[in-house]
């Protein structure tokens, strides 16, 4: 009997221990902090986060709101993946200074290169907030009626709140609107590149690989935080100087093995795991399938003309990639629900709640959540399939249309009045301009007829040959004058007059629809994350990813992609050579990563056997938004850079399986030896504190 007993505990401690979730710092203490200690970690819960002392999340930064970056070095030296830095490595580069393919190192603080835009924000403290935004809101009160009550009473904390005056403050919702917390922030806006390899290392691989596994790609690319002289964040300046950090992640030399304990630290954009049955086979069969298709086909445009010139490769590299990673995350989402049963057993799932609510005579509270999905959902997919293919022809992938629809929503600002319109108006200029350096309108015209069939039988290419706003000068032209002016010329435009009746029906039509049936059903979801918690209490339930700060902590380990096969979790520099493709776009080497190769100069930076490691898998719960997070050792130390997941398990943003979610990181060995040995910019590796914990 005790025997049982204890093998049950044992087990159920196993399982639990593998079951992924994202934390949120501020309450690691008890379960977490427990669980990680299971698996390995000498981190109190403190260390990991503390208001009165710096803390391993004074090193973490959202990085330019997208990605996450972490502090390396007293100096505010900020590491992050090659592709979230990959806008600003691009926007400095041209056909003589090629930095996406010739990468690019700053030999002194005076090259480093300012990104107006960018920015690197810290969060100071977090704080539950949930009675006081929920206070006065009740039952009886309409969708409408809560969210202007949460509204304000959010805006009354804030203002209450202490802070410096160069900090900000944010509240954001968990659990589906069940609990509120407010977080203080410090946003950093002056951060310059330092430091990226050449595409080659940074994407090698590229579309080819991407989200796949065996990985061999050297993700990171190197920023630096500038405050002003009194450490505070402050505008671009050359007065500037480089900061100091509250806390910086000391580097490890001494790798990982199978088995480690690892922990993921940033800024996961967003997940639903709590969806019911019926939106998870929404999203899978129908919106999926039709974006899929969409970017299918502007992807095959897009390739063409990027391989057969070289101006346009780089124009649209970024464009491509943005692009290309959705396309191809969304496939392997929806196999990996299909092969895992998702849907079905999320249903079996939901028939046990039903019959718990029975047991436990609580049926009258929630017994018709389900069937209100139901009948929500069903109402939803006509237009939530075309709203999503709209976002996706007019905003995502033909930029034409894009341009249009932002004249739209300054022809609408005008009707706000001369000052709104002003305002647009510029907005509009200024992103127009910017827009015409990375545009090709053969690319665009290509892009328009292959997808615009795909939303819409009204197709007119000819507008391509009849609009003035390919032409930068012309655009630049029309955008000139008074609110009356500008909205009679562009008017005239026929690009303008093909795209506006599209327009008007999304902001009529579609838009209103679809907020008015999703309010409702994230009524529905409030109230059935509500009750699982209640009716299921002993699963374990972590909020869904919101952009703010959390820790996922795991081990380092392999898996099984299919029968008969097995992934080993680490890969190395051999790997890249059984590779390589000489000339390819995708796989070739550089030779002096050739050469090292051959010559096995791999530094201090080998792993035991003599090889070179490149990336390793683990089982940390991991989302879009955790690119460039610090993957962190049992005692606090950087060990890699996590850039990516597998494919067979890009589904746990729906559905998280132990058994074959992994993400992916970068061995920081591996940046190190190309920041060391590839690029010889040894003043980063001199800046850094690096540690040998295992000796
Ligand atoms: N899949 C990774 C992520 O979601 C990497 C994307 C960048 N790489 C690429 N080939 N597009 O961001
Ligand atoms: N590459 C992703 C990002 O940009 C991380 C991979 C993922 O979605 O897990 O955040």
């Amino acid at each position: 009997m005790k025997f049982v007993k204890i093998l049950f505990l044992f087990l159920s401690l196993s399982l639990t221990a593998q079951q992924g979730g994202m934390w949120i710092p501020s309450l690691l203490e008890g379960m977490n902090e427990q669980e990680m200690q299971s698996l390995g970690s000498k981190l109190t819960a403190q260390d990991i986060y503390d208001v009165n002392n710096s803390s391993l999340k004074d090193a973490i930064a959202h990085f330019g709101g997208g990605c996450t970056s972490e502090v390396i070095s007293p100096k505010g030296l900020l590491l992050t993946n090659h592709h979230c830095g990959f806008g600003q490595i691009q926007s400095h580069s041209s056909l003589e200074n090629d930095y996406l393919k010739d990468g690019f190192w700053a030999m002194s603080f005076e090259e480093e290169l300012p990104n107006p835009g960018l920015y690197a924000e810290f969060i100071v403290r977090i704080e539950d907030v949930t009675d006081k935004v929920l206070d006065g809101v009740i039952d009886a009160m309409t969708e409408t009626e809560k969210q202007s009550k949460i509204d304000g009473n959010s805006n009354a904390i804030q203002k209450a709140t202490q802070k410096e005056e160069w900090q900000d403050t944010r509240i954001k919702a968990f659990y589906k609107g069940n609990q509120y917390f407010l977080f203080v922030t410090e946003r950093y806006e002056d951060v310059r590149l330092v430091g990226a390899p050449p595409s080659s290392i940074g994407k090698f691989g590229s579309d080819t690989d991407n989200w796949v596994w065996p990985r061999h790609t050297g993700d990171f690319s190197i920023f630096r935080i500038y405050a002003d002289k009194d450490n505070r964040p402050a505008k671009y300046s050359e007065d500037n100087v480089p900061f100091t950090p509250k806390h910086f992640l000391p580097v490890s030399l001494d790798g990982i093995e199978e088995g480690d304990f690892t922990m993921v630290f940033g800024f996961p954009g967003s997940t639903d795991e709590y969806l019911p049955a019926v939106a998870v086979e929404q999203i899978t069969q129908k919106v999926n399938p039709s974006n899929i298709a969409i970017r299918e086909a502007a992807l095959k445009v897009m390739d063409e003309y990027m391989k057969s010139d070289d101006k346009i490769r780089i124009q649209y590299a970024s464009k491509q990639a943005r692009i290309a990673n959705y396309w191809k995350k969304w496939i392997g989402e929806n196999q990996g629900i299909e092969k895992s049963n998702a849907i079905a057993n999320k249903r079996t799932l939901e028939k046990e709640f039903q019959q718990k609510l029975k047991e436990k005579e609580l049926e009258s509270s929630y017994g018709s959540l389900l069937t209100d999905f139901d009948k929500l959902y069903a109402e939803f997919e006509p237009v939530n399939v075309k709203r999503s293919n709209f976002l996706e022809v007019f905003l995502r992938n033909n930029e034409l249309m894009g341009a249009m629809f932002r004249l739209y929503q300054m022809e609408q600002a005008a009707g706000r009045g001369e000052e709104t319109f002003k305002r647009a108006q510029e907005s509009v200029q200024g992103r127009m301009k910017s827009a015409f350096k990375d545009y090709n309108v053969n690319v665009d015209k290509g892009i328009f007829k292959a997808i615009m069939p795909m939303y819409t039988d009204k197709v007119d290419a000819s507008i391509y040959d009849k609009t003035n706003f390919s032409s930068e000068e012309k655009t630049a032209q029309i955008l000139e004058g008074n609110s009356k002016e500008v909205i009679k010329k562009i008017n005239k435009d026929a690009a303008y007059k093909y795209a506006k009746p599209f327009i008007e029906e999304f902001y009529t039509k579609l838009e209103p629809e679809f907020q008015r049936i999703n309010t409702e059903i994230n009524a529905v979801q409030k109230k059935y994350m509500k009750a699982l918690m209640e009716v299921v209490p002993d699963q374990r339930y972590f909020p869904d990813a919101n952009s703010t700060l959390r820790v996922t902590y795991g081990k380092v380990k392999g898996y099984k992609p299919k029968d008969g096969m097995y992934y080993k979790p680490v890969t190395y520099l051999d790997g890249v050579m059984e590779k390589y493709v000489p000339g390819d776009y995708e796989f070739d080497v550089p030779q002096k990563l050739q050469d090292l190769y051959k010559a096995k100069d791999y530094g201090q930076y080998a792993d035991a056997n003599g090889k070179l490691p490149i990336c390793f898998l683990g089982t940390n719960h991991t989302t879009g938004g955790n690119s460039g997070s610090p993957a962190i050792d049992a005692n606090g130390n950087l060990i890699g850079l996590n850039f990516d997941r597998v494919w067979e398990g890009t589904m746990s943003d729906y559905n998280y399986d132990p058994e074959i979610c992994r993400n992916i990181m970068v061995d920081l060995r591996y940046v190190l030896f190309i920041i060391d040995k590839y690029a010889g910019a040894n003043r980063l590796i001199e800046e850094m504190h690096l540690v040998h914990p295992k000796k």
